[in-house]
């Protein structure tokens, strides 16, 4: 029977090591967002040690032309490296743990929620089937060049031609329209526009059914000419 040799890299001391790496946890203590060709990384503090740049998990990664999830992790958060052999430097940081210093965003089953900051989320309310967005300062659509600006100032929506399929609307305020102004009159409404309040028209013109009606406009007088305009 052969001598039972054993090597460095099979000693129990050096295998228990091995086996200790190949889950750990940790906090990320640096980040390094990237380039072209030189991936976004972070180094994790496990126990004593500083690991070296290892990649996180990031949820998807499938490159330019498919899905892929972009959030550096924060540093302090907790995560876990996962080693394959052992080997610490070929690791994976699993970030997204939640600490007692580094708590969830909610304690409520009822909703799922996604904080970006301590003022912006998206928190969806199952039992009421409600989804809210809360974001300071500014939330932008595009599509193509068609865009919906929404600030706490102003919305604006900007896009080639804008329809209301609405059978009543309503403005609450003063409205201004940049161009011309039809009304077909047609639908429930009745087809009658109506006015109250005090109403003034600037322009040369003002015709009803053809006919001049406006300041300018004369009629027929008692012998056969035309009277003056309207005072
Ligand atoms: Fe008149």
């Amino acid at each position: 029977m052969p001598a039972m040799t054993t090597t460095p890299e099979h000693s129990p001391l050096e295998l228990h090591r091995l086996l200790a790496n190949m889950i750990r946890t940790g906090r990320v203590e640096h980040v390094r967002v990237g380039a072209s060709g030189n991936p976004a990384a972070c180094r994790v503090r496990t126990g004593d040690l500083l690991t070296t740049w290892v990649p996180w998990f990031a949820q998807a990664a499938g490159g330019s032309a498919q899905t892929r999830h972009w959030r550096t992790p924060a540093l302090g958060e907790p995560c876990l490296l996962l080693a394959p052999g052992g080997d610490l430097a070929q690791a994976v940081a699993l970030p997204g743990i939640y600490s007692s210093d580094m708590p969830q965003g909610a304690t409520d089953e009822d909703v799922e929620r996604h904080d970006f900051s301590a003022t912006d989320f998206w928190q969806h309310r199952r039992s009421a089937g409600t989804l809210v967005f809360d974001i300071s300062q500014a939330i932008t659509l595009n599509v193509g060049s068609s865009q919906l600006h929404i600030t706490p100032g102003s919305t604006t929506l900007t896009t080639p031609q804008f329809t209301v399929e609405s059978p009543q609307s309503s403005f609450t305020g003063n409205v201004r329209i940049g161009g011309g102004l039809s009304v077909i009159g047609a639908g429930s409404s009745g087809g009658t526009s109506r006015i109250q309040g005090n109403f003034q028209i600037e322009g040369a013109s003002l015709t009803h059914n053809g006919i001049n009606i406006s300041g300018t406009h004369t009629h027929p007088d008692a012998h056969g000419g035309t009277t003056g305009g309207p005072q």
